[in-house]
């Protein structure tokens, strides 16, 4: 097999890139909004580095190009794959089991054949591009396979995996019929990351219990002598950007004019996420619904938003569950709405950063309640907008942004009375109590940016093998 001339490989489902239609109806390429591209653009600039992923169409075959200084190269699905592997193994059988399964996982075994039929194609692009000891670093739960199939065709290339979303307790790993490939697909990292230091944990554990590896502390050590580290690595966003971005007159403008569309109230709570049965955003609509009809809240008085970015639709729990949340608005603004105001804007849309940013400076309390969630780069989001030192965030204890944001309303999303109770203390804190605590969650966001955990991340996998060891540091 030939060898490429990328220095610096990320493999990941998707490109960073956004297909749109121009005004003469001609394909343009748009930059994503996340996060991880902005963090790792420079660095593959500099290492003259290559991004694979799936260019987002099914059935296409497309060459590999350049957008904005970026070497992107896509990796074709057929439809059959978007439904097997994609929709099915990945959002159907992985998702859902890695966030506790509160949705049941399904496990169907021709769609375990596609995963490893799409993660074998990764693996063979991915040794066709990178140039002799390139770094590769392969992202998320679509691509575990990746390490072990690209190490076999590579020997030489260092390989880093980061998963960004939960990695399960052993107890639910073991439902899945394909678990030992998936942790050997894993092994094949040099370095695995997770966001959390008990996601680390897990994996170490079930690599113990199930490969019969010798583990100690975060290392791995593998009969033919290499050595696997599994580490924690939150993840974070372009805070200095997002602050910038909400501190342009647009922004504030634009974040006046949503108050004063929305009746200009005391307090707006706002609730952004992917429309997705993790999110808790039943129990959240629930809550802020009760309070209304409790009398604790008056409707004249706080307006809540929500907005709800469309995904997966073709994914059946993804459809029971937009009906669902389409019922309970509908109910609640039917009961206790009046002509004019309506206790819950519903928006089904996804919006740009620059309106992101306006609602978050709209926004006085900020609800982020998954029932499990990797990181949450929303809360993140937020805390970064707000330069003011105002305005609150009630989080999830169990999102994995509430390991680093201690001065948020903690709640449990299952506990509507707790969830109540701690919305109604966020709404009602002194000035100066929201903004003791904004200081602080600001100190964590803009000191750990997304350059930080790519440089942490990409430095532990290019140290030398050797040092490494010896700076095994507990997960
Ligand atoms: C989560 C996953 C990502 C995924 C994103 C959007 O954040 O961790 O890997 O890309 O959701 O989901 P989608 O299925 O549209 O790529």
């Amino acid at each position: 097999m030939g060898i490429g001339s990328a220095e610096f490989v990320v493999i990941a489902n998707r490109l960073p890139v956004d297909r749109v239609v121009g005004p003469g109806g001609e394909t343009l390429w748009r930059t994503s909004p996340g996060g991880l591209v902005t963090a790792l653009e420079p660095v593959m600039r500099r290492k003259g580095g290559a991004w694979l992923g799936w260019h987002g169409a099914p059935d296409e075959q497309m060459e590999p190009f350049t957008h904005a200084g970026l070497d992107l190269v896509p990796v074709p699905l057929s439809e059959t794959e978007v439904v097997e592997y994609y929709e099915g193994f990945s959002n159907g059988t992985l998702w859902p089991l890695y966030h506790d399964v509160i949705a049941p996982p399904e496990f169907h075994r021709e769609w375990w054949d596609s995963y490893v039929a799409v993660n074998r194609r990764f693996a063979e692009r991915a040794a066709q591009i990178a140039a002799q000891d390139a770094v590769v670093w392969i992202q998320d739960y679509q691509l575990q396979l990746v390490p072990a199939m690209l190490r076999e065709l590579r020997p030489d290339v260092r390989i880093g995996f980061f998963l960004h979303i939960p990695f399960p307790p052993t107890e639910l790993f073991q439902q899945l019929p394909w678990r030992r490939e998936i942790l050997e697909g894993l092994l094949g990292a040099d370095l695995v990351g997770f966001q959390l230091p008990g996601a680390a944990q897990n994996f170490i554990r079930l690599v113990r219990q199930r490969v019969g590896h010798k583990t100690h502390r975060d290392a791995v050590y593998l009969p033919d002598g290499r050595v696997v580290h599994a580490r924690a690595y939150p993840i974070s966003i372009d805070a200095k950007g997002f602050e910038e971005l909400a501190r342009t007159p647009e922004v504030i403008a634009r974040a006046a004019e949503i108050r004063e569309s929305l009746g200009s109230p005391d307090t707006i709570v706002l609730g952004i996420d992917r429309l997705d049965y993790t999110k808790g955003l039943r129990q959240r609509i629930r809550a802020f619904g009760e309070l209304i009809t409790d009398g604790a809240v008056h409707v004249d008085d706080a307006v809540f938003v929500q907005v709800a970015t469309p995904s997966r639709e073709r994914v059946d729990q993804y459809r029971l569950l937009r009906d669902d949340i389409d019922r309970l608005v509908g109910r609640i603004n039917g009961d206790v709405g009046r002509i004019g105001q309506q206790p819950i804007t519903y928006l089904h849309a996804s919006y740009p950063r620059e309106e992101m940013a306006a609602l978050y400076r709209a926004a006085d309390v900020m609800v982020v309640t998954p029932l499990r969630d990797g990181m949450n780069l929303v809360a993140k989001e937020y805390i970064a907008c707000r330069w003011d030192d105002r305005g609150a965030l009630v989080l999830s204890e169990f999102a994995g942004a509430a390991g680093e944001l201690k001065q948020a309303y903690l709640v449990n999303p299952y506990d509507i009375n707790g969830m109540k109770a701690r919305l109604l203390e966020a709404m009602r804190a002194t000035r100066k109590e929201n903004s003791r605590r904004m200081k602080g969650l600001r100190k964590q966001v803009m000191e750990n940016d997304i350059d930080q955990w790519a440089n942490d991340f990409l430095a532990d996998l290019r140290a030398d093998p050797e040092t490494h060891h010896k700076t095994t540091r507990p997960v």
